[in-house]
């Protein structure tokens, strides 16, 4: 355990930009307007490097709810979205790209108070991932599809058939994200929803309201019709739960912890919305002995440690061969014990503190409850002594398959670190867990890749990098990391039905 650590240094104020932002009054975006929020409950927002409150938002309560869904309803069924030409809603997307792209310094600033990452990975990351994705998914607008096709069976005699698919929106959709990339999975949610001509209630994490209205400014900027586009702030148990049992919403877009996951599927069984849902990950990096091993290295430090672990995909469970299970651990230790911790808005600062007090205890408990089952702490299990909400990088060896610190998610910077001898044995050992959400495989042999590949149960398998994510490629989860597919072609099934047409002649 490293008992030292650099000093954590003090994160710098915000720039004049950012502090009026702060101060935005606890307003709700609905129907095009800023509207002052029917009760009186408020959360505060809190800086994750200090503790401190940096500003209020509103918690939206039912009535609140009630408005929202009703303006995306409006939005749907009466307003000028319906009748715009996919060109036209390309349009408007890719602005709200160039948007989001001009004002990337101020929102990457935002981000990092809000959430704790860096002011740099916010750029590089997380914004750029936004306007990326944003501008992805215009361009699916103009590329909807459904199919013609020839009957299969006899008619009545005489009689002709032309069928063929339409799609169509999938209604008003209710999208609830986390914390940990809070304005790139506004842009998840959002895109999709708007290629394809669907109306959005939207609710950002309570810890980390501040993008999301900022980019909804940025939405009534771009030009969107008023309700098309609606942002709720609140508590999952208050606004989430009044979103999800709503029965003016079609469908439910859910990206968030598996309990939460759980309870949403089961709401959502009374009126039988469509739910898409991204969940928890366990993810295993595999090492073979064949691979780069200064690459595998790097890539298992970075796979666990990016985003102070808080990644639903992180690659948590580190799976070695015997022979170079030493030289990777020790490497990936090494790595652990280089990074600079410190706030967000500090230019030297690696990685910063957790997103909340509440998710620093819970990676330390699990950090513990490891020690107490036996696990050696290789480097990091502690928090260093300051304000903000920081766990030192972790590795725990000596761990067994039926600890909790292998088996469950902790969503922080804690790495277990296990040995195999062979194909089958680490298939098995990495699909011995609930989720399937990605994996990774480090190997410069081609066989043992295509053989290893097909046997793992994820919906992402990296080969030598981890944790590469495009919007062009599929991105879900088998087992219990959720159903669908978000991304590329695969996420136009999420947000359309698709209609038969029948017609004699
Ligand atoms: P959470 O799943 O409770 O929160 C995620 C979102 O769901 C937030 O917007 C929250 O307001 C909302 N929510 C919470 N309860 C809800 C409900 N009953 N109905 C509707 N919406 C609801 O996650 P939390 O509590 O912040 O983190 C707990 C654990 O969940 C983490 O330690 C981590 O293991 C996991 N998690 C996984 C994420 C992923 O991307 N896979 C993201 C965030 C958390
Ligand atoms: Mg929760």
């Amino acid at each position: 355990m490293n008992a030292s650590h650099a000093p954590i240094a003090t994160q710098p104020a915000p720039s004049n930009a950012v502090a009026a932002l702060l101060k935005r009054k606890p307003q709700f975006f609905i129907g095009g307007d800023w509207v002052e929020p029917i009760g009186a409950d408020r959360i505060p927002v809190l800086d994750p490097a200090t503790g401190k409150q940096i500003a209020v938002v509103a918690d939206a309560g039912a009535q609140d709810v009630d408005r929202a869904v009703a303006a995306a309803r409006a939005a749907l069924e009466k307003g000028p979205w319906r009748h715009m030409k996919p060109v036209e809603r390309q349009a408007l997307i890719w602005k709200l790209s160039d948007l989001v792209e001009k004002h990337t310094d101020e929102l990457a600033e935002l981000e990092s108070l809000n959430n704790g990452k860096t002011k740099f990975m916010a750029t590089v990351v997380d914004l750029a991932g936004t306007r990326d994705y944003f501008r992805y998914m215009a361009g699916w607008a103009t590329k909807l599809t459904a199919e013609t096709f020839e009957t299969s069976i006899q008619g009545p005699p005489g009689v002709n058939f032309h069928t063929y698919t339409r799609r169509e929106p999938a209604g008003v959709v209710a999208q609830i994200v986390p914390w940990n990339f809070p304005i790139a999975m506004a842009a998840w949610k959002l895109g999709p929803a708007l290629a394809t001509g669907c109306t959005c209630v939207f609710k950002p994490a309570e810890q980390t309201p501040l993008t999301a209205l900022r980019l909804a400014d940025l939405i009534a900027e771009a030009g969107f019709p008023p309700g098309v586009v609606n942002v709720l702030t609140g508590l999952g148990e208050s606004t989430g739960a009044a979103m999800v049992a709503h029965p003016g919403v079609d469908k439910i877009a859910f990206t968030g912890s598996t309990t939460v996951g759980k309870l949403i599927n089961k709401s959502a069984t009374d009126t039988l919305k469509r739910v898409s849902l991204e969940l928890g990950g366990k993810s295993p990096v595999i090492i073979f002995p064949d691979a780069d091993l200064d690459a595998a290295v790097g890539g298992a430090a970075n796979a666990v440690f990016f985003n102070s672990g808080q990644v639903c995909c992180a690659g948590t469970r580190l799976f070695v061969h015997r022979k170079a299970f030493d030289r990777v651990v020790e490497g990936v230790s090494a790595a652990a014990r280089a990074i600079r911790l410190g706030p967000g808005l500090d230019p030297a600062t690696e990685m910063g503190p957790l997103v909340s007090r509440e998710q620093q205890e819970r990676v330390l408990q699990y950090i513990e409850s490891g020690v107490r089952d036996g696990a050696t702490v290789l480097t990091g299990g502690m928090a260093p002594n300051a304000p903000g909400y920081y766990v030192t990088p972790t590795v725990l060896a000596d761990v067994r398959s039926d600890m909790r610190v292998v088996r469950e998610e902790i969503f922080g910077p804690v790495l277990v670190a296990q040995r195999f001898d062979d194909i089958e044995e680490v298939a098995a050992m990495a699909n011995d867990t609930p989720y399937g959400l990605a994996a990774s495989v480090w190997s410069s042999n081609v066989s043992t890749v295509q053989r290893i590949v097909p046997q793992i149960k994820a919906g992402t398998v990296w080969v030598n990098c981890h944790n590469f994510i495009d919007p062009a490629m599929p991105f879900g989860g088998f087992k219990q990391s959720g159903f669908g597919r978000e991304h590329g072609r695969a996420v136009l099934d999420l947000y359309t039905e698709l209609k038969s047409v029948c017609v004699a002649y």
